[in-house]
């Protein structure tokens, strides 16, 4: 097979390469793959199911694998449907094979699969349990809120494979050969950027192991240059940013404040800022928006106001922050209102719930059009960011 880990552990996932949107929100113009695998002993495991959109294709990759035996365990490391999707299906094709997952997973099978009685056919893990497959011995840890609470990973000791479940993973489907963590980088602030601490919970675990290879749920097994991969989420889960530089989110109605917005950015590169992002939250992928936000160390936020509020779309993106745990960013605000300019006190506002912020002034406030007369706030606001 082609993305075979080891002799005895072979992958047996699936690409979805025409899927509209993943979790129906973010967009995947690469795909996206379901993980599985496959270790072969004296005892067989299969390692998670896939989406019910491809256990045709997934139960034929396990028959290929068999050659003619039958799995002993299918173990189930995350119940999010694009992981326990064939669960039962799978579970009525090898009606001898138990199913391995913690307690809280087990709890949740009859909410997902009511019609089928897969109770009795359970084993319940807790952590640090081991399951002996023969010369492979799996090792079970929780891992809570990386994504879902009934979350483990489960590290191969024979051949130091840790399972990482949603952890390490990324958009793209397998087939597509493509830079790690830019998607990577997206999967993991949209999906579990609010988990920051149980992340940090499951990096202590994974110090504490040696691996030689990490296979995530989603995207391409991990295998060589492993701290840097390590790296990344230590500092993503700490809320650290990734590099320096400036990301701009405008949200302009009539093209006022995409003006400023791009004003401010030339401003910026003037005064040689490293790096520069700039996003048109009504147009651009709000799922990259909240990337980039993450990504570097200091963002600008530029809105019209909107009945007597703030328009919408930067109302999403400053709401899509508040739940993924925006904190430890210097911010600065750019209004834009025809008569009663209130975006600027509407974004402070949500801002100001989040932790660690710091707002950058002066807040510039802009009456319908950038002119002549906003230039000192600009270049000061810019001299600030700059810094
Ligand atoms: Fe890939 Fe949280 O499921």
């Amino acid at each position: 097979m082609k993305y075979n880990i080891t002799q005895t552990i072979k992958y047996i996932g699936v690409d979805d390469t025409d899927l509209d949107l993943f979790e129906s929100q973010y967009i995947i113009p690469n795909g996206i793959s379901y993980n599985s695998y496959i270790i072969i002993d004296q005892k067989i495991a299969i390692m998670d199911s896939v989406d019910s959109r491809k256990y045709d294709e997934w139960a034929a990759n396990i028959a290929n694998a068999l050659e003619g035996r039958t799995p002993d365990y299918l173990i189930v490391q995350h119940m999010e449907p694009d992981h326990s999707g064939s669960l039962a299906s799978i579970a009525v094709l090898y009606p001898n094979m138990k199913i391995v997952a913690s307690e809280r997973a087990i709890k949740m099978l009859p909410q997902f699969f009511y019609e089928c009685d897969l109770l009795d056919r359970t084993i319940a893990v807790k952590e640090g349990d081991t399951l002996a497959l023969g010369n492979h011995i799996l090792q079970f840890y929780m891992a809570p809120m990386v994504h879902w609470p009934e979350v483990m990973v489960t590290y191969e000791q024979s051949e130091k494979v840790l399972f990482s479940a949603d952890a390490w993973g990324k958009f793209g489907a397998l087939c597509h050969d493509e830079e790690w963590a830019c998607e990577a980088r997206r999967y993991y602030f949209n999906i579990c950027g609010k988990y920051g601490q149980p992340v940090q919970t499951l990096l202590k675990k994974a110090k504490a192991l040696d691996i030689a290879h990490i296979c995530p749920l989603h995207g391409p097994i991990l295998s060589d240059n492993l701290s840097y991969y390590i790296g990344l989420y230590d500092t993503w889960s700490r809320y650290e940013p990734e590099a320096k530089g400036v990301f701009i989110a405008y949200a302009s109605i009539h093209g006022g404040t995409a003006v400023a917005a791009h004003k401010f950015a030339d401003m910026l590169k003037e005064r040689g800022v490293e790096k520069v992002s700039i996003m048109d939250l009504c147009r651009d992928d709000m799922a990259e928006a909240v990337e980039d936000a993450f990504k570097y160390d200091r963002m600008v936020i530029a809105a019209s106001s909107y009945d007597a509020s703030l328009f919408p779309p930067m109302y999403d993106f400053l709401h899509h922050l508040q739940l993924k745990g925006f904190q430890k960013r210097r911010v600065g605000i750019i209004e834009n209102g025809s008569w009663a300019p209130c975006a600027g006190r509407v974004m402070r506002g949500m801002l100001e719930q989040m932790k660690d912020i710091e707002i950058a002034e002066p807040m510039v406030t802009i009456l319908s059009r950038l002119k002549p007369e906003n230039n000192k706030a600009m270049e000061t606001l810019a001299d600030t960011l700059a810094k």
